[in-house]
């Protein structure tokens, strides 16, 4: 650990919304962390460019140019190596990790998800919501494993539905919250202030 405290890795896939309200509270000293290395599987990823913005490290990893799902997961793994991060940070990464990748980094990969889970996993979880008539949703930060959404979550905030919610109109209330949800369950792990039991996490 470096004195301007531990190594995060971040993936994500596209606008990049949840990397840059991190790296803003690790700017304002909120939170005791750096982020070594953006890596992306889209080349033209909004967040990709704001990382450059920020002066950060990015990787873009061509699916295309790797034969399975494994080799794209070990090479990226490699680069998240390479950098010595201590925490991968999903923020909007639409890809399934491999079960190698997951247990290269057995409970250092964090995910943030706009449902509270175990409700409305996997794609589109703000439709879902809309689609099934739940009047609260809202978003979860949770360890991966190897399911889909199903790791150990660390934290949740609820967020009402409204009778005239679009998906777009939820979709933006709900990532007001996870915004300020993501750092403070970084900050959670990072600082050892939770542990996890079987599949729960219980604050030391
Ligand atoms: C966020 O709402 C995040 O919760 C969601 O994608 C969006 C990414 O936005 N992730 C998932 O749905 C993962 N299953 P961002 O790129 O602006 O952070």
């Amino acid at each position: 650990m470096s004195a301007d405290g531990q190594s995060i890795g971040i993936l994500l896939s596209g606008r990049g919304s949840n990397f840059c309200a991190i790296a803003d509270r690790i700017a304002k000293g909120d939170l005791k962390a750096h982020i070594d290395v953006v890596v992306s599987d889209k080349a033209d990823a909004r967040g990709l460019q704001a990382a450059r913005e920020h002066h950060l490290a990015t990787v873009f990893v061509d699916p295309k140019a790797h034969a399975s799902r494994a080799e794209f997961d070990h090479a990226v793994g490699r680069i998240l190596q390479d950098h010595a991060v201590d925490l991968v940070c999903l923020a909007g990464y639409m890809r399934i990790l491999s079960p190698d990748f997951i247990r290269l980094f057995q409970g250092r990969i964090l995910n943030i998800h706009p449902a509270l889970l175990p409700a409305f996993p996997g794609l589109h979880a703000q439709r879902q919501a809309l689609e099934h008539g739940v009047k609260v949703s809202g978003c979860t930060v949770h360890f991966v494993d190897d399911g889909v959404d199903t790791g150990p979550i660390v934290l949740q905030e609820a967020v009402p539905v409204l009778d005239d919610d679009t998906e777009e109109a939820l979709s933006k209330r709900i990532l007001a919250r996870e915004h300020d949800l993501y750092w403070r369950a970084i900050d959670l792990v990072l600082s050892k202030k939770i542990a996890i039991e079987g599949h729960r996490t219980t604050h030391r």
